[in-house]
């Protein structure tokens, strides 16, 4: 099986892109860089011992991506290509439907040209909004109070692959539902390493050990959880990428749709203490702030289904996470 990674030089395609060329498939990757480094891909083969053919392509150029579809011949594309800052899709709203669910439909028109009739798309956990409960399961109504643009497109994108299945009944749709993801490849070779100012807990706490942000910010510690402070599903950025290689699979007509997560949540505290103990004590600067708006107090995961349809579950535990995190660091600052 040949495989196209959209967005396969960022954090989870490289590391989806590593667990595929390690059980022998053979992939390429499409990305615009526009938030990963073309280096990941000499990082792919120093871990692998492959390099994947690269397409530097931005999915709103349609004649650039029909060129890599009529010489690359795949059965499937794994969908990872997208803008992912929440708080930037709310300043630029056009940017993102333009740019996730436009580049999508060109995706899927390029895909129906050439006959490639499967694709795994990179969906999340924020489609659910607010459900009034801490754990999700996917016969949830999704697409209901949504706070963001950015999860907007993943909920338009979830519908267009479920209409597309309608009308086509040869097309396959796998959507995996992420919920937060964290950690790096053992190697320490490649991890999470945004061009953009991070949005997300981990980026954040990884910036501030290595002193580029002053301190974190706790976003309020007044919830309803053990601590107070914010709870959700941190899964390990390889458990992810071994989710992408159980759904290729296990793909079957229509859409099917799985929750990648742990199945537990973890405070905001408990993950700031889980650092600092993988950093053998060093203390990490933190003060406590008003909550984030849109910010719910505890989401996680039901993975029954997908450990029931894709024969996988999550592995790896936080602590491994945090030593994996804190491996790329030293990499990554070394690299500097
Ligand atoms: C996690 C927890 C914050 C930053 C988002 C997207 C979701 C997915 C994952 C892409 C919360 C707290 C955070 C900080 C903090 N992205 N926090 N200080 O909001 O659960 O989900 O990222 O698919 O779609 O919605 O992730 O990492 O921003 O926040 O206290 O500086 O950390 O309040 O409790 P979130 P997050």
């Amino acid at each position: 099986m040949k495989i196209l990674l959209t967005g396969g030089t960022g954090y989870i395609g490289s590391h989806t892109a590593v667990e595929l060329i390690e059980r022998g498939y053979e992939i390429e990757i499409l990305d615009n860089l526009f938030n990963s480094k073309i280096t990941v891909l000499d990082d792919i083969e120093k871990i692998t011992g492959v390099k994947p053919k690269f397409h530097k392509v931005d999915l709103l150029d349609v004649l650039a991506m029909e060129k890599v579809f009529e010489e690359g011949k795949f059965d499937l594309v794994i969908h990872f290509a997208g803008l992912k800052a929440v708080g930037e899709s709310v300043e630029k709203p056009l940017k993102y439907y333009e740019n996730n669910v436009g580049g999508t439909i060109n995706l899927l028109k390029c895909m129906k040209k050439y006959g490639v009739n499967k694709i795994v798309f990179s969906s999340s956990a924020t489609v659910y909004g607010d459900q009034g409960v801490a754990e999700l399961t996917e016969d949830m109504q999704t697409g209901v109070g949504i706070t963001n643009p950015y999860g907007e497109t993943k909920h338009v994108i979830e519908e267009i692959l479920k209409d597309v299945a309608e009308a086509d009944q040869k097309f396959e749709a796998t959507i995996l539902r992420y919920f937060n993801p964290v950690g790096a490849h053992k190697s320490g070779l490649i991890g999470e390493d945004p061009n953009d100012i991070p949005n997300n807990l981990m980026p954040i706490i990884m910036k501030v050990s290595t002193g580029e942000i002053k301190e974190l910010s706790v976003y309020g510690d007044d919830y309803d959880t053990p601590d107070g402070t914010g709870m959700r599903d941190y899964i390990h950025v390889v458990d992810l990428a071994r989710g992408h290689v159980a759904a290729i699979e296990k793909m079957k007509p229509g859409v099917s749709i799985y929750n990648l997560g742990t199945g537990k949540a973890t405070s905001v505290l408990e993950m700031v203490a889980a650092f600092e103990k993988a950093s053998g004590g060093k203390k990490l600067t933190y003060k406590i702030v008003g909550r984030r708006a849109g910010d719910l107090p505890k989401i996680f995961a039901n993975p029954t289904k997908a450990k029931k349809e894709l024969e996988w579950e999550t592995e790896l535990t936080i602590e491994d996470a945090m030593d994996d995190t804190i491996n790329y660091l030293k990499h990554y600052t070394e690299k500097k």
